[in-house]
């Protein structure tokens, strides 16, 4: 029986795309397949996150040097699904990276975030199809690696990494696309804004997994979660966080009303500076 981490390890440590993809789908198919009979190697070794690569292209550059995404021009729009193609590969190597970090958690631990990988891998190849219209490929336009970097830094705390990943990074993916759909829709770009849709549907399961996930942390470890999430919203992103905030999409991934009137404080703590 071939055991899952090995390619999940094997998807993370691949540069090529095909193999990433590749990879992670069959890790999910395997996944799904050992209803039950999973279980995690005791003695499995993990790789530093050093060693997870990512294609050639495209080029990381500081994010003031991106080309422009204004929806209303042809380069705008190439641009703009570039970016969020961008966003699901890296969002394909974050899913891996939780199931394959983390040690002696349930099975469905492992399970749930494979599925988001796979989730993942399909929005990628959504978007990828869609970019052959503008005559583009991903890794045709300069793109920034501010996604990962935050894996990086959470790299040897599971709490940090589902506060600052799935609850802080997608969650705002929830606040931001329906007013990107709202433009797609006045455009009649229905093609854009049907791919956005099913992205958008998606993430509200991805960011839930985070909320359920910190919950089975805060239980296990008797800690309140507001006061850990919040912990750490402070530490690593200095309390520095964005609004306005989507509240009935962030209520259905498991966002409490005091944990979206704190966001606000926060909100508008930042925006007086
Ligand atoms: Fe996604
Ligand atoms: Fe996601």
């Amino acid at each position: 029986m071939p055991d899952l981490f090995e390619y999940i390890e094997k998807a993370l440590l691949a540069s090529s795309i095909a193999e990433t993809i590749d990879l992670s789908q069959q890790a999910f198919e395997l996944s799904c397949a050992t209803s039950g009979g999973f279980v995690e190697p005791v003695t499995r070794t993990i790789q530093p996150i050093e060693r997870v690569r990512f294609p050639e292209k495209p080029i990381c550059v500081p994010p003031k040097e991106l080309p422009r995404r204004r929806l209303g021009s042809e380069a705008g729009k190439r641009s703009f699904i570039h970016a969020i193609a961008h966003i699901e590969f890296n969002a394909i190597k974050l899913a891996l990276d939780i199931a394959y970090r983390f040690k002696g958690l349930p099975e469905q631990f492992y399970k749930d975030w494979l599925y988001v990988a796979n989730d993942e891998c399909k929005h990628f190849n959504l978007l990828c199809d869609h970019l052959t219209q503008f005559d583009c490929q991903y890794g045709d336009i300069p793109s920034h690696d501010g996604l990962w970097s935050m894996a990086v830094k959470t790299e040897h705390d599971l709490a940090a990494r589902l506060s600052l990943v799935p609850r802080y990074l997608e969650a705002r993916g929830l606040d931001v696309t329906p007013g990107m759909l709202d433009k797609l829709y006045a455009q009649k770009d229905t093609a854009s804004a049907e791919i956005l849709e099913i992205i958008l549907e998606d993430e509200v399961t991805h960011v839930e997994y985070g909320t359920r996930w910190l919950d089975f942390v805060c239980q296990r470890d008797a800690i309140q979660r507001e006061e850990l999430f919040f912990k750490h919203i402070e530490h690593y992103l200095k309390g520095q966080i964005l609004g306005p905030f989507n509240k009935p999409l962030r209520r259905r991934a498991g966002f409490t009303d005091n944990e979206l009137l704190e966001l606000e404080r926060l909100d508008k703590r930042h925006s007086k500076k």
